[in-house]
This record gives structure tokens, sequence and C-alpha cells, in this order.
């Protein structure tokens, strides 16, 4: 099935831009789609639109978009795998989503029964022959027959808001709760991104905990202070930092400031566009190196549907991928 790319019959009702982020919303799994070309070589791009879809027969679907390069091979392939990517697998996604033209040659990967690659490393991995393929609108929906498929304890890589998601980040803040904390949030506001200007540089907001809002020294009361109300979406890194008078273990939310909900912000509060961020102002190289993860992963959230990349910076991880 080769269709040609469906023009947008009529003009949307609705804002392009808002619907991706309202479908940003729902947070999902990152997996990388392959198969085996006519002339052998694999073939394969990272996607997110992966569902369940019957157990019996079992069945599983993944939508392509039409501009994809590899659009028409996978609308033509016979089988194909999805592999459920591990939460250290964020530069095989990023492999995957790239226009690379050796993705292969960068990941490890083996065949399995109908010779698609399968990533070794993989959470879980799907062997499929192709069930049926769907047009719909600027994607078709390929079906799978599951053929064949792994499954591991591993955790999972995942995705919301234009950001991957560390799963198992959770266990380790909790695991953590105990030690000397110092909890801030990386928000945006609007277009922009919430700085403080602390009187040695520009940094995040932070706390010694979380909560409550009427303790000033929590998080959430350093917040209120500054005239912020905000939705901490996720965890986006946790660290220790074993040196000066702030050591000890470092946990970093990622979220938004509550549209329309501050008539008025502390003098200190610096909303600066991402493309913006003033480096030599932020003193803290921990902080820089998880400011210069946030932007590069949505500044690759501005060129398409979906968003990646890989890895983190340079903070010591708690002997974690973070
Ligand atoms: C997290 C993530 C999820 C993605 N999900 C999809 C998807 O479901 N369908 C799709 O067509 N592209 C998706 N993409 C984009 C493709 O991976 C990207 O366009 C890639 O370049 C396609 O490869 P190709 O151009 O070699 O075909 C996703 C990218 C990322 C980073």
């Amino acid at each position: 099935m080769a269709e040609p790319i469906t023009a947008p019959s009529a003009e949307p009702a609705f804002d392009i831009a808002e619907f991706r982020r309202a479908l940003g919303a729902f947070v999902t799994g990152v997996t990388v789609v392959t198969t085996i070309q006519p002339d052998g070589s694999p073939r394969g791009f990272t996607a997110n639109s992966f569902t369940s879809v019957s157990l019996d027969p079992p069945l599983i679907l993944v939508c392509i978009a039409k501009t994809a390069a590899s659009y028409a091979v996978f609308s033509d392939a016979r089988r194909f795998a999805v592999s459920v990517l591990a939460e250290d697998q964020k530069n095989v996604s990023g492999v995957f989503a790239s226009k690379a033209a050796d993705k292969f040659a960068q990941v490890p990967w083996s065949t399995r029964k109908t010779g698609a690659p399968v990533m070794d490393g993989a959470a879980a991995s799907f062997d499929c022959t192709t069930h049926e393929v769907v047009d719909a609108g600027d994607h078709i929906i390929l079906i799978g027959r599951v053929v064949d498929f792994v499954q591991t304890s591993s955790s999972p890589l995942g995705y919301c808001r234009g950001a991957y998601v560390n799963f198992s980040l959770s266990q380790d803040a909790l695991a953590a709760a105990g030690a000397r904390a110092k909890v801030g949030a990386i928000l945006e506001h609007r277009d922009g991104l919430v700085l403080v200007d602390t009187g040695k540089g520009l940094g995040l907001p932070t706390g010694i905990k979380l909560d409550p809002a009427s303790d000033p020294a929590s998080l959430h009361g350093v917040l209120a202070k500054l005239g912020l109300q905000v939705h901490l979406d996720f965890l986006f890194a946790v660290f220790e930092d074993g040196s000066g008078k702030e050591a000890g273990v470092h946990i970093y939310y990622r979220g938004r400031v509550i549209p329309n909900s501050s008539p008025w912000l502390d003098s200190s509060v610096r909303i600066v566009p991402l493309s913006q961020i003033p480096w030599d102002e932020v003193s803290d190289a921990a902080v820089r190196s998880m400011l210069e993860r946030y932007e590069r992963e949505r500044r690759q959230d501005a060129f398409g549907i979906y968003v990646g990349d890989s890895e983190a910076g340079t903070v010591q991880p708690l002997g974690i991928a973070h």
C-alpha cells in the first residue's frame, strides 16, 4: 500500500499546536519499529504511537507518518518488529528518530522469528507479521499479528509532554527522602523558563523539601513566596552532590506555571525564552547541565510532532541513568 500524502481538506477548527500539546498529556512508552527491506537491509524509526489491540488473535498497532522517509517501506512490509525501549535506551530512541543513514550500525540488535530486527536490551519486543494496513489521515496504522515476543523486568522508558520520563526516579527519590535534600523545579511559563536571581547569578527555585506551601523552606513555600502557582508534572533528575555546603541529594521536578494564576511575580523571578538562556549567568554547574539537557529535549520537540534526545547532563547519578 502506498497512499499519496493526504492534503488537509479544510482549515482545522482548532489550533494544531494546542492539539499537539493536548495529545502530549497522554503518557506513553517509546518503541523502535523495524523491518527488513526487499534488498535485505534493516530499516527502522522511533514511535510512541504503539498500542496493544487484541489478545486473541494477538494484535498490536503503530502509526506511521506519511512524511516519514520509511513510510513506503513499512506500508508494504510483510513483517515488522516493535522493541519497547528500556530506561537506559534514550540514545537508541534518538538514533531511530534521526535521519541517519546507518541507524543500525549504532546500536546492538538481533533477529527472532520473522527476521525483523529487535533491539538488544529492550524492555520487551514483539515480532509480527503484517495483519492490516489502515489509511488514517496523514498517518497509516500498521496492525501487526504477534508471532513471538520477549518480556523482561527492565524499567521502560516513558514519554510525556515532549520529554522522556524515568519512572524509576520516583523510587530513588523516595529512598533518598531521609537524606539532606535540595528539591527544585524546572518550570515553563508561557514560552519561557522560570529562573530566579539568587544574588549570585541565576538559578532554579529550590527548597529543602517539597511540601507544605505553609513552610517557607519547602519548594512549594518558596514558589508561593515568588508568586508562582505551579503543576509539577514529573521528576526530571535526582543526583548526589558531594561537594560544598549544599552536599546531599538533589531532586528536581519539571512542571508548568498554571496559566493566569499569578497576578504578581517577585522581582527576583526572570522568565527567559528557552532559546535565550543566559548560560554565563547560571553559576551552578549541575543546574546548567540540567537546563542544557532540558533545552535540548524541548528544542527537538519544535522540529516535529514527537521529541527525543539522548542522555542527561553531567550531573552525578545516584547509580541510575536519568
Ligand atoms: C519519542 C518519539 C516518538 C515518535 N513517534 C512516532 C510515531 O509514532 N510515528 C511516526 O511516524 N514518527 C514518530 N516519531 C518520529 C520519527 O521517529 C522520525 O520522524 C524519524 O525520522 C522517522 O524515520 P525515517 O525518516 O527514517 O522514516 C517519533 C519520534 C520520537 C523521538
